[in-house]
């Protein structure tokens, strides 16, 4: 209890939004749900009493994932880790142990491209230096100082981490362990015994680019406290940032006392007894920072605390955020606070192991772990302006995350999310639209559309009633989609939309250059913005604006003017109509169907480059022409009929064509759903699971993108697709013989029991899954193919007859199909 009552206190400290008070020394207790005669549910069955031991961090961490292993809280501004010296060190590590650690700095995102983001501020420790030992001879430099990591009998790298906590042994024999709070990381050095001189390195300008311009640094020679800061690039946009930090340090179970040595280096030369950077000749080289040499512990082991405030105001407020949020120095209290946190969040989804593959169960809690890294909560450290409302940073893209991210944590988070709705509303009300690539405070990129739309709608349509209560103001909400929809920005690539061509043409003319960025992927961009205004649709429907309600519902079927029904697959006869770019007087271009895919002859990449003007964006023609999420019933008549598209779709698997690296593949494998075979949608997404996800190193196809694949593993393994802005998931049957969410705003607990549960075919082919009958609360419910959002408001228990035919469909009647805009679905 005394834990709790400490993880209650630092939370309203660190205003973080929602923590329960969930006792976690009963949390031990399982308890079967039951459901009685009305079906309400009591109470949530604990399988996994302590969720957060179930999250595996290293997966995705080398071979392109870009993961993020570090402590953080959940949606920690901190992201404390270590960089290593690996061509793709987006989040500072890989779990190749070839690769040397440089530093242990204090800010990453997860699963990220661009350029290499923050990686700021990193700390690095020495037993000694040089031949001699003396303070000069220290090498400094991120060169000069790098050093392996012990290596262990399997040949893993001696790291180790949970939620809220990483430590590694070096080869230089010094361990290093890292915590978090919000806005400061605390950082442990432990020397080895006979360590006379125990040194540690505060570098400021090393960032993962290395780019950083105007460092400012102070040393305190009595305290050893470091203030500094400077200016760095963005990752994926045209701006820069400033950041400021402030370092102090505590002997670990001994007084430290004042630094024995001390000064100021640039490059690989330290400078006894300078006390700030102005000091020293600067104009050569941009690596600078401070070193100390510390007194060794008398008494037994050297360990050294360091407590790392960061902010992007000034280094004054770096020093009140560590102080505010690490007074003491005490680790194990921060450690076991991040990790209560934790376990609360994953613990609010309980999944029954039993005839699980363990792997599986680890799988999803460290996926839906990854849910919960990005955005970051930046409140007080957003430079630009001043506001009481909550500011998050690292959306990093909403394009990659609007699919599944939001109504994942609309499951179980609410009050996360509506504080990351208010932080969006609020950059609208300040830069004029919503935020939709963002980094460090900076602007970043678009990638589609405006997909903020979708998740400020998904917010709505789920949550409208309770918005009020989660201080998100509705007509705030609105405008801000109506500003994007309607109102064209000067700088359409980093915010908003290309909306003046989009009103005028109903699409994006491939012939047309708008001043500002990149004028490419036509198409693409015409396929978000016509989702984008499917979910503004949907707002004002619950808003009883139907006259504003139909004209987005139909600007949302716009997709339709860029396809091309005239365009055959090469060498396929049977496969006819693409969505093609399109010149502003209606004449169609042409690009290759298989453009962008693996068996594209040109081996083109569709990335963001203006100088591609192919129309699309990380995906080929082949994926865009299922790429309405709103309509799939209006795309099964344009490709022909059912029977086609089950073909297309059996092409696009067979023939390798699913991308599972890029999210706009992400709900191919559910879409046998809207021609009436779930099984098939069922065995394809645990085919794609078996085949592309696991818990190894490398077990993730593509990067994270800041949680985007996490959460679609999370949704695959609990039998769910969402649908964002709508009131529906597409149904499958979950990895597991129940599942169950917890949502504390609503305070209820939905329960998903698949009965006749028997296990998960490895891989993933066939099996005793498949979705026969449905039952809500003791009531048969119609249709195997999707559920409605009223089932997790009221908690219900949603009990899935399962058998081992493939066959079955999504019931009786075409009401049973997933509901489609020009079927009269979403009414
Ligand atoms: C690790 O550092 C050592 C010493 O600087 C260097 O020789 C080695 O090439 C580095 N490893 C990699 C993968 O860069
Ligand atoms: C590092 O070494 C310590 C013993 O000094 C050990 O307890 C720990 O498990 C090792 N590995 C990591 C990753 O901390
Ligand atoms: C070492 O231990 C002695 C005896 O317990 C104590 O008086 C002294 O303060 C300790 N030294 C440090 C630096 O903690
Ligand atoms: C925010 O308020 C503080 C304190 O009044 C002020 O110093 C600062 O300049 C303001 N920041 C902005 C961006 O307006
Ligand atoms: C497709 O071909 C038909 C028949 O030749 C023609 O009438 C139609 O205009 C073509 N459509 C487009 C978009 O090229
Ligand atoms: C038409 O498409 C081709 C092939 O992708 C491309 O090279 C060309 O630039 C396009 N034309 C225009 C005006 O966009
Ligand atoms: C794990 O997933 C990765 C990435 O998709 C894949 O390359 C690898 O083969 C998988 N490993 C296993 C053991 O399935
Ligand atoms: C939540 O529901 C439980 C069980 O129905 C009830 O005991 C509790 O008071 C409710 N809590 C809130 C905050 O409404």
């Amino acid at each position: 209890m005394a834990l709790l009552r400490r993880l209650v206190t630092l939370c309203t400290v660190l205003a973080c939004s929602n923590v329960i008070a969930a006792d976690v020394s009963t949390s031990g207790l399982s308890t079967s749900a039951t459901a009685s005669a009305t079906g309400q549910v009591t109470p949530l069955s604990m399988f996994i009493p302590d969720a957060a031991s179930r999250v595996n961090l290293f997966i995705g961490t080398t071979n392109g994932g870009h993961t993020f292993p570090g402590a953080t809280i959940p949606h920690g501004m901190v992201k404390v880790g270590m960089d290593t010296d690996s061509p793709g060190n987006h989040a500072g590590y890989d779990a190749n142990p070839i690769f040397n650690a440089t530093g242990f700095s204090q800010l990453h995102d997860d699963g990220t491209g661009g350029a290499v983001p923050l990686s700021l501020f990193k700390l690095w420790p020495f037993t000694s230096c040089g031949k001699g030992n003396t303070f000069e001879e220290c090498q400094t430099s991120i060169d000069g100082r790098k050093a392996l990591r012990k290596v262990l009998h399997d040949g893993s790298p001696d790291d180790a981490a949970e939620p809220g906590y990483f430590s590694s042994n070096l080869s230089t024999n010094i361990r290093v362990e890292l915590t978090s709070t919000r806005r400061t990381a605390l950082h442990r050095y432990t020397f080895p015994k006979g360590t006379k001189t125990p040194r540690i390195v505060v570098d400021i300008t090393n960032d993962g680019q290395q780019s950083s311009t105007d460092p400012e640094m102070e040393l305190d020679p009595d305290t050893a406290r470091v203030m500094g800061g400077a200016h760095f690039e963005a990752s994926f946009g045209p701006g820069r940032y400033h950041a400021f930090t402030c370092v102090d340090f505590k002997g670990d179970g001994y007084d430290l006392g004042a630094p024995k040595e001390f000064g100021a280096w640039l490059g690989n030369f330290p400078v006894k007894q300078t006390v700030t950077i102005t000091q020293l000749y600067t104009s050569f080289t941009d690596e600078l920072g401070a070193l100390f040499t510390f007194a060794p512990n008398p008494n037994g082991t050297t360990a050294i605390l360091a407590r790392v405030g960061v902010s992007f105001i000034s280094p004054e407020q770096a020093c009140a955020n560590a102080e505010e949020e690490i007074p003491d120095f005490d680790f194990d209290v921060v450690r076991s606070t991040s990790r209560a946190q934790w376990s609360e969040l994953l613990g609010r989804v309980q999944v029954d192991p039993s005839d699980v593959d363990p792997e599986i169960v680890d799988l999803f809690y460290s996926s839906m772990y990854r849910t919960h890294i990005s955005p970051g909560d930046y409140t007080g450290e957003n430079p630009r302006w001043n506001s009481t409302e909550p500011y998050y940073d690292s959306f990093y893209c909403n394009w990659d995350t609007y699919r599944t991210l939001y109504s994942f944590m609309a499951l179980h988070d609410p009050a996360t999310f509506a504080r990351v709705v208010r932080g969006m509303i609020n950059i609208q009300q300040h830069e004029g639209w919503l935020p939709e690539c963002r980094g460090a405070t900076a602007k970043h990129y678009i990638q589609g559309g405006s997909n903020g739309d979708p998740i400020l709608a998904e917010f709505f349509v789920k949550f409208h009633e309770h918005a009020a209560d989660l201080s998100v103001p509705a007509d705030a909400l609105y405008q801000a989609l109506l500003a994007d929809a309607e109102l064209q920005p000067p700088n359409w690539d980093l915010q908003g939309r290309q909306a003046n061509i989009w009103k005028s043409q109903g699409y994006i003319p491939s012939d047309v250059w708008e001043r500002s960025g990149t004028n490419s992927k036509q198409v693409s961009r015409t396929l978000e913005y016509a989702f984008d205004d499917f979910t503004i649709s949907q707002v004002a429907k619950v808003l009883g604006r139907t006259d504003d309600a139909k004209k987005y519902a139909q600007r949302s079927e716009n997709f339709f003017n860029v396809w091309n029904p005239n365009v055959t697959f090469p060498g396929r006869k049977d496969i006819t109509g693409f969505m093609q770019p399109r010149f502003v007087n209606g004449v169609f271009n042409f690009t290759d169907p298989r453009h962008c895919s693996i068996h594209d002859p040109l081996q083109s990449t569709c990335f963001l480059n203006a100088q591609n003007h192919d129309g699309f964006y990380e995906g080929s023609p082949i994926v865009y022409s299922q790429y309405v999420p709103h309509d799939t019933a209006r795309l099964i008549q344009l490709q022909g009929g059912r029977e086609k598209f089950v073909s297309r779709l059996n092409f696009i698997f067979d023939q390798d064509y699913f991308d599972s690296t890029d999210e706009p593949s992400q709900q191919i494998p559910f879409m046998y759903h809207y021609a009436n075979q779930p099984g098939q949608s069922t065995q394809r997404s645990r085919q794609v699971i078996a085949e592309f996800y696991n818990t190894s190193v490398n077990g993730l196809p593509g990067n994270d993108d800041s949680g985007a694949m996490g959460s679609y593993v999370a949704f695959y393994l609990a039998g769910l697709y969402p649908l964002p802005a709508t009131r529906q998931f597409l149904l499958s049957s979950p990895y597991f013989r129940e599942i169950s969410f917890k949502n504390p705003v609503l305070n209820t607990t939905t329960t998903i029991r698949a009965n006749g549960f028997q296990g998960n075919p490895k891989s993933g082919t066939g099996g005793h899954v498949f979705v026969k009958s449905v039952k809500i609360d003791g009531k048969s419910w119609e249709s195997n193919c999707f559920i409605e959002w009223d089932a997790f408001t009221s908690g219900s228990l949603i009990e899935l007859e399962l058998t081992s035919d493939i066959n079955v469909p999504c019931g009786a009647t075409s009401g049973t199909l997933p509901p489609s805009l020009s079927t009269g679905g979403y009414d």
